[in-house]
């Protein structure tokens, strides 16, 4: 039995990749702000409450997770928000605070919390939500200036950095950061042109991948630059 825990599993492409993995066999721990709200019927999606941006509520899903389960095999850190749509010159450092709150410091809290638990599993995996806007390659060669936004492509090459450096000095823990690509929620007021299906390809993949290579950017469509 496979254990995954996935942060913002309320919704988007949390809630669609918990039921994806559900039904491929994988325990999910939906990780949501509010249990009551959920609207999981599947026996294997537990959800357990988790707010990636409050110490407190980490520390009580650690213990839960441990008395349930003890031990975590895949964490998936998928929780984040956008920010605002202002240009950078109009953008200012609460909402960078803000955004690098939940995108950058909440997936830090998250698995500095979980790292025990992940330890304790035979082939553990640490999985972050990243976005092709976080690529440094990318936003330089061109190919994607469709977002001239500050907060949030900065927050997501911060995650891309944190993520290499967890799979440098984990050498027992398989990282991956994956790009699910523009796809249709709440996120961008359904404006994605991809399916959930689509959108949710790449992180399924890295779940239930357990030989890697680790440090590595994935999207649906291959290796992504960083
Ligand atoms: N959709 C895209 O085109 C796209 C593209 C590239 C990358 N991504 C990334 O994919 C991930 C999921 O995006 P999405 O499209 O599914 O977004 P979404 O539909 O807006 O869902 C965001 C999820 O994050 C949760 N969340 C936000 N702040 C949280 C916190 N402090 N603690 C716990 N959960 C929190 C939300 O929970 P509540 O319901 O409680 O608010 C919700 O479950 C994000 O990291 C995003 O950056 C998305």
């Amino acid at each position: 039995m496979t254990t995954a825990l996935i942060t913002g599993a309320s919704r988007g492409i949390g809630a669609h990749a918990a039921r994806r993995l559900a039904a491929q066999g994988v325990t999910v721990l939906a990780g949501v702000r509010n249990p009551d709200t959920t609207s999981f019927t599947e026996e294997t999606i537990h959800p357990i409450a988790l707010d990636v941006a409050d110490d407190a509520s980490v520390a009580a899903a650690v213990k839960e997770v441990e008395a349930s389960f003890g031990a975590l095999d895949v964490l998936v850190n998928n929780a984040g928000i956008a920010g605002s749509e202002a240009a950078p010159a109009d953008t200012g450092p609460d909402e960078v605070r803000q955004v690098f709150e939940t995108n950058v410091v909440g997936p830090v809290r998250v698995t500095h919390a979980f790292l025990p638990l992940l330890r304790a599993a035979q082939r553990p995996r640490l999985v972050m939500v990243s976005s092709q806007l976080g690529s440094l390659t990318l936003m330089d060669d061109g190919r994607w200036q469709n977002w001239p936004h500050l907060a949030y492509p900065s927050s997501k090459a911060a995650l891309n950095m944190t993520a290499v450096m967890y799979a440098k000095t984990l050498p027992e823990v398989l990282v991956s950061v994956v790009n699910p690509g523009f796809t249709a929620t709440d996120f961008n007021g359904h404006r994605g042109h991809q399916t959930l299906d689509e959108g949710t390809e790449a992180l399924v993949a890295a779940v239930l991948d357990t030989a890697g290579p680790s440090g590595r950017s994935f999207s649906r469509e291959g290796v992504t630059p960083w």
